[in-house]
């Protein structure tokens, strides 16, 4: 262990922000109970509420030990742990990805049922490249793909850390018309958060690669 500091102090804030985020967002599924659930469960479908938990529950570990494998420190003096939690890692991606499919037929809304399988896409794919590239030890690519990957994982947290500013906009640009209900402007939002979390979360991964001083490590 050296004195540096294991991640720089400007990541430090976006870690507690999108640790924050996510640990709000799984808090009624904590009880196991489905009448605590935010999203509205299907009554002819029993699988429905397990497979939404097993989403919940894997990605949320994966969001949270997906930090880990940024840590330099972690992955120079012991990168056997750095391996183990990376194919944690991966594996709750997959299941995630796959049950987060399932739950997403679910949902009753067109555009957020894209939202979610370009997600899925994106998090699948960007996790294979991520793979295959640390197993043929071509660790400069390994590193762009687990950044885009994880970009894709942080989009759970960016996707409400933006919400405010959607409902912001959402009532700045349509004062002209009545205000109904919060429930009827957040049905316009939650239409928009994740496709605006997405394409931030990926400007801010691409700029990471072109902008030399922003390197967040070298393996
Ligand atoms: C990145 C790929 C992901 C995809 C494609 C995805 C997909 C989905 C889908 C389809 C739903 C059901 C939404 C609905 O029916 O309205 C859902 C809900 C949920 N997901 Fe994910 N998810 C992803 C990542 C994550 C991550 C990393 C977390 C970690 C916290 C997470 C936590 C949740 C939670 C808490 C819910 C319940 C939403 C609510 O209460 O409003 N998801 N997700």
């Amino acid at each position: 262990m050296t004195k540096r500091s294991q991640i720089p102090k400007r990541w430090l804030i976006v870690v507690i922000l999108t640790l924050g985020a996510a640990i709000f967002a799984i808090t009624p599924y904590v009880p196991l109970d489905s009448s605590y659930s935010r999203v509205t469960i299907s009554t002819s479908f029993t699988l429905h509420y397990p497979l939404l938990l097993t989403h919940i529950f894997s990605s949320f570990i994966a969001l949270v030990i997906g930090w880990l494998q940024f840590l330099p420190t972690l992955r120079k003096t012991r990168p056997h742990i750095h391996r183990i939690i990376g194919r944690i890692y991966l594996s709750l991606v997959a299941i995630g990805g796959i049950t987060g499919i399932v739950v997403g037929m679910y949902t009753d809304s067109y555009i957020r049922q894209m939202s979610f399988l370009t997600l899925v896409l994106l998090w699948l794919y960007t996790g294979w490249k991520g793979y295959t590239t640390a197993r043929n030890r071509n660790f400069n690519a390994h590193r762009k793909w687990m950044i885009r990957n994880y970009a894709v994982t942080l989009v759970a947290a960016t996707a409400r850390l933006v919400t405010p500013i959607c409902i912001l906009i959402y009532l700045v640009a349509n004062q002209t018309e009545p205000f109904t209900s919060v429930e009827a402007v957040l049905k316009h939002v939650l239409e928009v958060n994740i496709w605006v979390g997405l394409v931030v979360n990926i400007v801010i991964s691409e700029w990471l690669f072109i902008s030399p001083s922003k390197n967040t490590h070298n393996h």
